[in-house]
């Protein structure tokens, strides 16, 4: 444990404790980066409160308790009772050379593992992916790859909308044109040409209509020819979406679909279920669940459907079944949905429903990381001038193109260049969406994205590529610069700290799914290593041994900037 801040809490706790006793041994001191000191601790003004005793009072004695000498230099009470912690240069330089020692760089694995199931991306089979998918998509993508590196099992699933009438029309299409033809192709390449060639046939041509309206019966009913023709529709549709998730670097493999369909034979059940236990009951032939908290317009009771008055099953009876297994069949401690903020009501009743149920019982938690929107230009949902919604693809290929045009005049061949494009590109909007708290909209905007200044991707990336040239130069490996490592100067010691403070902001991601929270760490570090760069000569520094510390905060730097970037799933390019 490393993180100074939580080293300084625990001291803290065990000083509150021996000075006012042990049943606050628990109370948790908040500590907090101070411009007086390294560290501020607040603990002794709300204690005191409740005490009934003077602030400074409590905190002299809780100073005088407090057992820091091997980590701090000084420990003062300022203002009404807040203690001021500065660190001890030694201590700063120890902590930091033992996680550059360190292989992950001192984030231990957790020795409370936790089954983590994520609903992320879930985009709509046979459809383009769009703007807003990117989002549900990234976060999800971010926390997955956070969880896993903290030794966490996450199990994915995508829940991919793949069942529905609109089926009926899609494989009376794909029959009419045959599953080796072009147009079946376009399935994998451009499907919403596919669906919209089914659509439009099925606007004008009423035979073709009934076809389709028949072949939902059928699909419904699982008649194997009909279930055969969505399988090739659905496998059709992997390669797209696959495709997608691979120029994206996304993690999510066709072994983690669990599409929509997959929950069809868990949905009588379901409805059996929640009447039986009195959660669902019957209103106007639909078997719904009435839940108390949740009124529309004049206090109404707003119901959730679970089965039609024509016996069928929807989004929400899906849902219910996806959250029973989640629960009861993965063993989920915590259930992960990335989904946009609009479908905050719907997942607030089926949590709720299944709350009723008892199946999360076992200490599932639910949790909904609602997702903000993407806006256009004019602040309004992303569209094309035509009015269509944008596709994610030209999203990120236009990122891509503009960021070739930034690096065009390098001298980079062909190949280098379209290379250190993509993951420059890519890795702007990537980085410019996982920046943004996930619950706010934000526009998109390539320009600010691609900028090499301030809180965007490439401005990381460059930090790093420029830290990898200070090695080239000296002609030395990264692993090979070992220090040892000495806090002298002022800019070497916020940078140490800094780089101190990984793990916490790791653990910020994880616990609210908050991406921004390890974007912001990063762009704080990348800002005390400019600061350092621009203070302390590394190459020629005063002396060897200044020198040889200098090599290794640039390298431990650079490691956490990289595996920082990483597990955003944002790439770092040798060169830029
Ligand atoms: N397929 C839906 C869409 O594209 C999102 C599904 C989200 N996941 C869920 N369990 N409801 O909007």
């Amino acid at each position: 444990m490393s993180d100074p801040q939580l080293v300084l809490a625990a001291r803290v706790q065990a000083a509150l404790a021996a000075a006012i006793g042990q049943e606050y041994a628990n109370e948790d001191p908040l500590i907090r980066p101070s411009q007086f000191a390294d560290f501020q601790a607040n603990v002794a003004m709300a204690l005191a409160k409740r005490l009934g005793r003077k602030p400074r009072d409590v905190a002299t004695e809780i100073v005088a308790h407090l057992d820091v000498a091997d980590v701090c230099a000084d420990v003062e009470i300022s203002g009404p009772g807040f203690l001021n912690l500065t660190l001890r240069e030694d201590w700063i330089a120890a902590q930091t050379q033992a996680v550059h020692n360190d292989e992950r760089l001192g984030l231990t694995v957790t020795e409370h593992p936790q089954t983590l199931v994520v609903d992320y991306s879930a985009p709509n089979i046979a459809k383009e992916m769009l703007a807003h998918h990117i989002r549900t998509t990234i976060v999800g993508d971010a926390f997955t790859r956070s969880a896993e590196f903290l030794g966490h099992k996450v199990i994915r699933q995508n829940h991919v909308g793949d069942w529905g009438t609109q089926f009926g029309m899609l494989i009376e299409h794909l029959l009419d044109v045959g599953d080796d033809s072009p147009e079946a192709e376009q399935l994998a390449t451009e499907p919403n040409l596919f669906y919209q060639a089914a659509r439009a046939k099925f606007d004008s041509d009423d035979t073709f209509a009934e076809r389709s309206r028949q072949r939902v019966v059928r699909l419904q009913g699982g008649d194997a020819e009909t279930l055969k023709l969505w399988r090739e529709l659905v496998e059709l549709s992997k390669s797209y979406l696959g495709r997608v998730y691979q120029r994206l670097d996304v993690t999510l493999t066709d072994d983690d679909l669990a599409g929509e369909s997959m929950y069809n034979d868990m949905l009588a059940d379901v409805c059996d279920e929640l009447e039986r236990k009195g959660i669902a009951t019957m209103s106007e032939g639909a078997l719904c669940v009435f839940l108390d908290g949740f009124t529309g317009r004049e206090g109404k009771p707003v119901p959730l459907i679970i089965r039609k008055s024509d016996g069928g099953y929807g989004y929400a009876t899906t849902d219910l079944a996806a959250i029973r297994y989640r629960a009861l069949t993965l063993h989920a401690d915590r259930i992960v949905y990335v989904i946009g903020a609009p479908q905050a009501l719907h997942l607030r009743m089926v949590f709720e429903t299944a709350r009723k149920a008892g199946w999360l019982e076992g200490g599932t938690e639910a949790f909904h990381a609602a997702i903000g929107s993407v806006l256009g230009p004019d602040g309004k949902l992303m569209r094309t001038r035509s009015g269509e919604p944008i596709k994610l693809m030209t999203l990120i290929e236009e990122g891509v193109e503009r960021a070739e045009k930034v690096i065009e005049d390098r001298g980079y061949d062909d190949q280098t260049r379209k290379e250190i494009a993509a993951a420059v590109g890519i890795g702007a909007v990537k980085y410019a969406d996982l920046s943004t708290a996930r619950d706010s909209d934000y526009i998109f905007d390539l320009d600010r994205m691609l900028a090499l200044q301030g809180n965007t991707g490439p401005y990381l990336q460059y930090a790093v590529a420029r830290i990898r040239s200070i090695f080239r130069r000296a002609e030395l490996n990264v692993t090979d610069a070992t220090g040892p490592i000495v806090v002298g100067d002022p800019a070497e010691r916020a940078l140490a700290l800094q780089l101190l403070g990984f793990g916490g902001a790791i653990d910020a991601l994880l616990a609210d799914v908050a991406p921004h929270r390890l974007c912001a760490y990063i762009y704080a570090l990348a800002d005390a290593y400019t600061t350092f760069y621009e203070n302390c000569p590394v190459l020629r520094a005063p002396d060897d041994a200044t020198r040889a510390s200098r090599l290794a905060l640039c390298a431990v730097t650079m490691r956490t900037l990289v595996t920082g970037l990483a597990l955003l799933g944002v790439p770092t390019p040798e060169r830029m």
